[in-house]
């Protein structure tokens, strides 16, 4: 018997498939109804195995369309929102920030503002979860991690717009007295992550013997999470995190990238059979990103110590598996690397 509705945005994306499938499959009497807008990044591929389930909705649609939306909220009376639908990647942002700012922050208070039309007479038992990134602390120096009481101090378009949308889900909250949680994640890898960011697109490049373009000297450092460590984490802070709350979930897993890069080689050469340090010849240190940050560590001591959370898999098993994955989804990689992929990768690598 469904005793609740609950919507996931963005749920064909990387991140947001991985938390679909977890939802769906651990708790059959929740109905979710996956609403994504099906732009470059998502994928119904990556929900093949529950789109049959009874409990799962797929629905297309654009969270800045407030007529939809508003339809929407009206037609399923969703309980709880779990909010991942974002534009996602930095060095898009840096090329159409506007596009960043409609949907990460227009978009997430279409969704604020039905939720509140909806049950703010009423809202006990109710819960607006949003997904959020460590990247609205800014940059680290060589030392410190992000706790949850770190300002806010985002350099890039799109932590800009994350920033802007977390800090509308705690007004929300404040003037509107809407129950919500915010879950501030660092760098996350794994299978069905579309290959624009590093780890993916690495792979693909390594698969395809194609440069690796490292920017600027590489010494950029980030905290890498396997995203099925974050999906369990997204899971354990809807059910058990206190309204009104923040939590840092990271990987506690810092690599310099240049670092990152050579380890993904040395495996991948593995792998395919080839020669010891073939694929490091293919790194190419390239111009660096504009407002690149320097270091990104979480503090994740608060949703370890408060809901017993802690990663369970090792950088090396956790890119293992990865790599595996793509290697054995040859057809996905294809597909998606078709098309406009060719025109994005064209016009940000060979200028
Ligand atoms: P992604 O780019 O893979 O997926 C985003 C999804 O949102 C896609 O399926 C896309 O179609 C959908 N979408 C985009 N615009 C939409 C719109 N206007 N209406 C409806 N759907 C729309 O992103 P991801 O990496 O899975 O990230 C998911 C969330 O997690 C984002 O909010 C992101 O900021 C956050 N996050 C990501 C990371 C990371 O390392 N990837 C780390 C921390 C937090
Ligand atoms: P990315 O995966 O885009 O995530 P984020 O910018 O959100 O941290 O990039 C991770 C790091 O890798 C970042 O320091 C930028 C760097 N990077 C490269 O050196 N080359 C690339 O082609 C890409 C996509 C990223």
């Amino acid at each position: 018997m469904i005793i609740k509705t609950i919507l996931i945005t963005g749920g064909a994306g990387f991140i947001g498939s991985h938390v679909v499938k977890l939802f769906v499959n651990k708790y059959p009497e929740y109905h979710i109804v996956n609403l994504d807008a099906l732009t470059y990044a998502g994928n119904l591929e990556n929900l093949s195995e529950i789109e049959s389930l009874v409990n799962y909705t797929f629905v297309k649609g654009d969270i800045t369309d407030e007529t939809f939306i508003s339809n929407l909220f009206d037609k399923f009376k969703f309980d709880d929102v779990i909010h991942l639908a974002a534009e996602s990647h930095v060095d898009r942002s840096i090329s159409d920030p506007l596009a960043f700012a409609k949907t990460n922050i227009l978009g997430t208070m279409v969704l604020l503002q039905n939720f509140k039309r909806i049950w703010s007479d009423k809202w006990q038992g109710k819960r607006f979860y949003h997904i959020s990134t460590d990247e609205v602390y800014g940059s680290l120096g060589e030392t410190g991690l992000f706790t949850e009481t770190t300002s806010y101090d985002p350099n890039s378009p799109y932590s800009a717009s994350k920033a802007s949308s977390d800090h509308f889900v705690r007004a929300y909250g404040e003037t509107y007295g809407m129950p919500y949680v915010i879950s501030n994640c660092s760098n996350n890898y794994g299978p069905n992550q579309f290959p624009e960011k590093l780890i993916p697109l690495f792979i693909n490049n390594i698969i395809n013997k194609k440069n690796l373009p490292v920017y600027g000297d590489g010494n950029y450092t980030r905290d890498w999470l396997y995203v099925l460590d974050h999906a369990k984490a997204i899971d354990l802070i809807f059910q058990k995190g206190k309204n009104s709350e923040t939590y840092n979930v990271g990987g506690i897993n810092e690599w310099k990238n240049i670092d990152l890069v050579k380890l993904l080689c040395d495996q991948m050469d593995e792998k395919l059979g080839r020669n010891k340090l073939e694929s490091q010849g293919l790194i190419t240190f390239v111009k660096d990103r504009p407002g690149h940050d320097l270091r990104y560590a979480i503090d994740a001591s608060k949703i370890n110590k408060e809901l017993g959370w802690e990663p369970s898999v090792t950088f090396n098993e956790g890119l293992s598996k990865t790599i595996d994955w793509y290697l054995n989804n040859e057809k996905w990689l294809n597909q998606v690397t078709s098309g406009a992929y060719k025109e994005y990768y064209n016009k940000q690598y060979k200028k």
